[in-house]
């Protein structure tokens, strides 16, 4: 008797709330899960790829995924650009360079694409700095890479012309290639001094903060982590995400209003930061989590990079529906391929506020040592 009342009560609250619509979807969703329980029902749709691809198609979920996959693809395929085709050619060739046994001949068939589009970005700077500006950091590596190449592969007719183009290319951009940026010993690389116990300290003191003090939150500070964490592992070292910060206080709390899990504390966060992935930068649906793990690992060092400098930060979810990612890409202009990965509030923290402990699960629950069976 209860339960018929509860229901009732339930379905009034749904009609009042979301209106007609909703209670329909609610009550279909009620008699289907009382005639198949969802636990077997989700099991029977898992079971095949028309089955999966009907529940999606009638629950929804993965539509603006889709769409900014397409879009991605979509952009990719009619103006890749000419930044994201000479990082993955660089990447290609730097790999070739470090490899244990070098071929004497590689990368003949593609030098010269990367030639092409290494030109593309040279104009680009050049033309958006009204002179002849240095060069950024990354295209230094790519003209020290391209030169290590051309003194270390075996030279054929092809490979001679195209060194010939490269000289001609280098001459006049105010950059003399050097071996700052090319493939070296790992025991040439920079050594982190700090013990691992003062490592493991910084891991404790991160911690989701979510009060902060009222100063601002300097543009220095924010550049300096935010290059720390551009120095996180990307796919192909692509670097599929941008960090869209906001500050005004309007800002924040209207875009966190899209958000659920900063009601309690979004009036406190002095600057707001918007993880975006960017869909454009892979050609193949098969890397289509890319830009979700390359932001996430940006996003951690960010994070351990704050708090070396006396910020702190805690990371908001964003629950992606449909509505809620039309309503932030319009908020935030986002491009078609763009989608929001977190939002992260950053600030100077209230040392006279608590933090929650979030005590970890158990080693032994989190890790298992394998070995395949035979
Ligand atoms: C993807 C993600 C989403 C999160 N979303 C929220 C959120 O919406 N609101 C919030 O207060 N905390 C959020 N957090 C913070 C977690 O609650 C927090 O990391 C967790 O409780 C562990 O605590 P710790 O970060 O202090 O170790 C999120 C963290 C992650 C990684």
């Amino acid at each position: 008797m209860n339960s018929i009342k509860d229901l009732i009560t339930r379905g009034f609250k749904v009609y009042n709330q979301h209106g007609l619509k909703r209670f329909f979807f609610e009550s279909f969703l009620f008699i289907w899960w009382s005639i198949l329980p969802e636990s077997k029902a989700k099991r029977l749709f898992s079971r095949s790829k028309i089955l999966s691809e009907i529940y999606f198609f009638i629950f929804g979920g993965f539509y603006f995924e889709k769409k900014t996959i397409l879009q991605g693809k979509a952009k990719n395929a009619e103006n890749p650009s000419s930044r994201t085709r000479m990082i993955r050619l660089t990447h290609g060739l730097e790999k070739g360079l470090s490899a244990r046994n070098r071929r004497e001949i590689f990368f003949e068939d593609k030098i010269d694409e990367l030639l092409y589009v290494l030109e593309e970005v040279i104009l680009r700077q050049h033309k958006s700095n009204d002179s002849r500006c240095e060069l950024d950091r990354q295209t230094k590596w790519v003209i020290d890479t391209v030169n290590m190449y051309f003194s270390v592969v075996s030279k054929t007719q092809q490979i001679e012309s195209s060194h010939s183009n490269f000289n001609k290319l280098i001459r006049n951009v105010g950059y003399k290639p050097s071996s700052d940026k090319t493939p070296h010993l790992r025991k040439e690389r920079p050594q982190y001094l700090g013990s691992f116990d003062n490592f493991r300290i910084l891991t404790e003191q991160r911690t989701s903060t979510r009060w902060f003090t009222d100063e601002p939150v300097s543009k220095d500070d924010l550049d300096q982590a935010i290059d720390a964490a551009l120095q996180s592992p990307s796919a192909c070292n692509k670097q599929s995400y941008e960090f869209k910060i906001y500050n005004n206080k309007e800002d924040i709390v209207n875009i966190c209003n899209l958000a659920l899990g900063a009601h309690g504390f979004k009036h406190n966060i002095p600057c707001l930061i918007v993880l975006v992935g960017k869909q454009r930068a892979y050609s193949r649906v098969r890397d289509k989590h890319n830009v979700y793990i390359d932001a996430s690992l940006a996003s951690m060092t960010f994070q351990y990079a704050l708090e070396t400098i006396g910020l702190a930060s805690c990371c908001i979810n964003w629950h992606s529906n449909i509505k809620r990612d039309l309503k932030i890409s319009k908020l935030l202009s986002l491009d078609g391929d763009e989608t929001v990965i977190m939002l992260m509030a950053v600030g100077h923290p209230d040392p006279d506020d608590n933090v929650a402990y979030s005590e970890k699960r158990p080693l032994e629950q989190m890790r298992t040592y394998e070995e395949l069976e035979d």
